[in-house]
């Protein structure tokens, strides 16, 4: 198939992604979601979500007249569905009752559109939906001359595009070969590996993929609190890993905890999967529970540098949280280590002041506990330590002899391990990350004084 007719339903970073990269392949997409304030903007070219490439391609396709723009509720929606080949559905699968992924939003557009489609069209699902789902929706959708389509995505916030353009490989599952060989003729030029397959399989592909990618996680946590307790350095321990091509480099920094919109989410589906099969997951399960233990680690690390002991007091200390977003190259929040890490820390008495430079502080969308201020350098007046949750890379060029002036102690923890820690530890700084060994501040470095300006300190240098 050189060009297909594509609509896409839902324009969340999953659907636009698609939707943009399909056109920018030379297909005809529509892209269709119900919030018509959105499909506005869209329209205009403005994109809500941050993801690099995205608004260029949304903007090219629109200008080549390759890609429109639709709200469901337009009368013009229903023509172009009519005239559809391939609909994907892209529509959210969040987290519902006991860890099930809620298909309910699914389950509704595919009754409003089948009685629109076309005969002959084929109808894909590209959200992560549990096994078991293609075969729910063709019953539902009571169209014998309409094929359902498995075709998972792999794509990573923060480098969507990227990574549709560039992918690893694509998986297609339906029981009718022709459907997925359609499917698989959208992305004939990209040249990738392609697995052809059943529809249980593609869609367990999706959460095998993503819950080994969580077990690689929780391993590199683990493996970074054994190198503290060990003084070994995690750095070179996943480097040395990293070599052997079965393990590879990718997936063994620690962190605070994985998050995010997906990881947390598959994770729990997928438990909760095996459970109804009468299969205890334990693999999965532990790398849950260590992701949990993982933010209390975080605490006690932040505990032990600011009082010295793991059962110290946080009450009255108070500490400049650098990174809010679940990772760098987003402005997500949902389910953030960080705000993980945030909770417990105002559990044990921690005031908090935050930066993140995907986060506004005047919007209050984000309703976050506590005040998020528009520098780094703000938030770090007065602090006790400065916490490290992002791995910004903006992170690295701060100023930290600057810095060194405004906070009340200096004491970093970098639970990223993204610092430049012979900079910060020339200013004066302690730094302390995980599973490396600390670092103090050379003896013979002039202490500032540490008597933080009550009020914003004068002029401030770029955000960072
Ligand atoms: C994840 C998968 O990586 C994608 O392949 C998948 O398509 C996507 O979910 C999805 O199901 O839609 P994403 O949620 O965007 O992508 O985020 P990741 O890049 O996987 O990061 C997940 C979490 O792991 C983040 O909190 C990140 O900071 C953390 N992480 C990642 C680490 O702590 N260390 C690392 O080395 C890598």
């Amino acid at each position: 198939m050189s060009s297909a007719r594509v609509v896409v339903i839902g324009t969340g970073y999953v659907g636009l992604t698609t939707g943009a990269c399909l056109a920018s392949l030379g297909h005809s997409v529509v892209c269709a979601d119900t919030d018509q304030a959105k499909i506005g903007r869209l329209t205009g070219g403005r994109i809500d979500i941050l993801e690099p490439r995205l608004s260029e391609l949304v903007t090219d396709g629109l200008e080549a007249g390759r890609l429109t723009c639709v709200g469901t509720a337009e009368t013009a929606f229903g023509h172009l569905l009519r005239r559809a080949e391939i609909v994907f559905l892209c529509v959210p699968t969040p987290m519902g009752a006991g860890g099930l992924a809620d298909l309910g939003i699914l389950e509704s557009v595919v009754k409003q559109i089948r009685e629109t489609l076309p005969p002959g069209c084929t109808v894909v699902t590209k959200s992560t939906v549990p096994v078991g789902t293609a075969t729910r929706l063709a019953q539902l959708l009571r169209r014998d001359d309409v094929s359902v389509v498995s075709n998972p995505e792999f794509l990573r916030e923060g480098t969507a595009v990227r990574d549709f353009l560039h992918p690893d490989r694509i998986v297609v599952g339906s029981a009718c070969r022709e459907a997925a060989e359609q499917v698989a003729a959208l992305y004939a030029s990209l040249n990738a590996p392609v697995v052809l397959t059943d529809t249980a399989s593609a869609e367990l592909v999706k959460y095998a993929a993503n819950c080994f990618l969580a077990m690689k996680l929780s391993y590199a946590n683990a493996i970074a609190e054994l190198c503290d307790r060990a003084g070994a350095d995690v750095a070179d321990v996943a480097e040395g890993m990293g070599y052997d091509r079965r393990i590879g480099q990718e997936f063994l920094a620690p962190g605070p905890g994985w998050g995010g919109s997906c990881l947390p989410k598959d994770t729990s589906a997928l438990l909760q999967l095996a459970d109804s099969m009468d299969f205890e997951f334990r693999l999965v399960r532990a790398a849950i529970d260590t992701n949990i233990r993982q933010h209390k680690r975080v605490v006690d690390k932040i505990r032990e540098v600011v009082t010295g002991t793991r059962l110290g007091s946080l009450s009255q200390v108070r500490l400049a949280l650098l990174g809010l977003t679940f990772k760098a190259g987003t402005n997500d929040l949902r389910d953030s280590p960080a705000l993980a890490v945030a909770a417990l820390l105002r559990e044990a008495g921690a005031e908090l002041v935050a930066f993140d430079p995907a986060v506004d502080p005047a919007d209050s969308r984000a309703g976050l506990p506590f005040p998020v201020k528009d520098h780094a350098y703000h938030a770090a007046c007065g602090a006790d330590a400065v916490v490290v949750l992002t791995e910004w890379p903006e992170f690295r060029k701060l100023d930290w002899d600057r810095l060194a002036t405004l906070v009340r102690t200096p004491a970093v923890v970098d639970t990223r391990n993204v610092l430049d820690v012979p900079a910060v530890v020339r200013a004066g700084f302690s730094w302390t990350g995980l599973g490396r060994p600390p670092r103090s501040a050379p003896a013979t470095t002039v202490l500032p004084d540490h008597h933080a300006p009550e009020s914003a300190p004068g002029p401030v240098g770029a955000p960072v």
